[in-house]
């Protein structure tokens, strides 16, 4: 590797202790409609008292926002970048203002990492549930279509999502034909009819309850876990799987999507900072490799088929053990 300059390092080692500024404007001012109020020219007194804001904060919030790339400045007049109309506008269908919205609900827990640290305890407490679950669907529908070309689904006539939360998956599984049941909190499947309601999608069926004591049903061809070991401790995991496996029929199948580390839980570097999220966040959650996963998978009476690297998850598949 090329041996780099003192000041290439100073601003490598300076990135990292300012992270954290870059990602609080734009929480800030996702939180507060910035760019809602942007979508065309506008002046700073006209923003401030739409926003009902200081000035010279608002002032201060906007440059900083235009350095960014996300707005831009003509005659003291700003405006929405391409990318920021793109992903940062509701009415746009790559809007990621919800899981942004998560994004500044998680920065609490986080902001105590210290003692999470110390103490192994999670740190967040008021999480906002309903940012956190249309999160999810920002996130997913930007990548079902890849995600579900990838699981075979010759033969499956029927799927259980387990933890589908906002149903982009079984959205996604249902209008390729198979019949698909949800499965998830009390709380989310409210969030997740709305969704699905908006969306017109038929074919789904709803079970509330929680996975790890609830009965999920038996019969299945498919099931899905998207997004849920990782909230879960190793034996936890296991246990999660043979009931999985006691829920499909002979010869059914279960696909996992996760995001993964390697063998040695140091990168990719996504992976290994989203465990310090479920550190955050969870008692026992944390990420893993994807040969800890088909261990499990093993262990809990499937044969691992294929797996499949997705830009930032992994698809493992398994099915039942003749
Ligand atoms: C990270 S989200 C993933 C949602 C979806 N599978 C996806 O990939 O977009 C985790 C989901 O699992 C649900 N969940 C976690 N533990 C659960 C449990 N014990 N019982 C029911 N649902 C659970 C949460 O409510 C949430 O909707």
């Amino acid at each position: 590797m090329k041996k780099q300059s003192i000041k290439e390092e100073v601003q490598r080692i300076r990135q990292l202790w300012t992270g954290f500024m870059p990602a609080r404007v734009l929480l800030t001012a996702n939180n507060l409609g910035v760019f809602e109020h942007l979508k065309s020219w506008k002046g700073l007194r006209e923003v401030s008292s739409a926003l009902k804001t200081d000035q010279r904060g608002t002032e201060l919030l906007l440059n900083a926002l235009v350095s960014l790339g996300l707005l831009q400045k003509r005659a003291n007049q700003y405006k929405v970048t391409s990318l920021a109309r793109k992903y940062l506008l509701r009415e746009s269908p790559y809007y990621q203002g919800n899981i942004i919205r998560h994004a500044d609900s998680l920065w609490k827990g986080w902001s105590e990492l210290d003692t999470a640290v110390r103490t192994g305890r999670p740190t967040a407490s008021d999480r906002d549930f309903e940012s956190f679950i249309l999160g999810m669907h920002d996130i997913a529908k930007l990548k079902v279509k890849e995600v579900v070309d990838n699981i075979p689904l010759r033969g499956v006539k029927t799927a259980l999502d387990l933890g589908g939360g906002p149903g982009t998956y079984s959205m996604e599984l249902a209008k390729r034909g198979v019949r698909v049941t949800l499965f998830d909190r009390a709380e989310t499947i409210r969030i997740a009819k709305g969704i699905i309601q908006e969306s017109q999608v038929e074919g789904i069926e709803f079970m509330a309850g929680d996975f790890t004591t609830d009965p999920i049903g038996k019969g299945y061809d498919l099931v899905f876990i998207s997004q849920i070991l990782h909230a879960y401790s190793e034996r936890e995991s296991l246990r999660i799987l043979k009931k999985v496996r006691k829920a499909l029929r002979p010869g059914g199948r279960v696909v996992v999507q996760e995001f993964f580390v390697s063998p040695g839980h140091t990168s990719p570097l996504w992976g290994a900072i989203f465990a310090i999220n479920m550190l955050v966040n969870t008692s026992e959650g944390r990420t893993y490799s994807p040969s800890e996963i088909k261990n499990w998978l093993k262990k809990a009476g499937f044969r691992t088929g294929s797996s499949k690297r997705l830009d930032e998850t992994v698809l493992i598949m398994g099915k039942i053990c003749a």
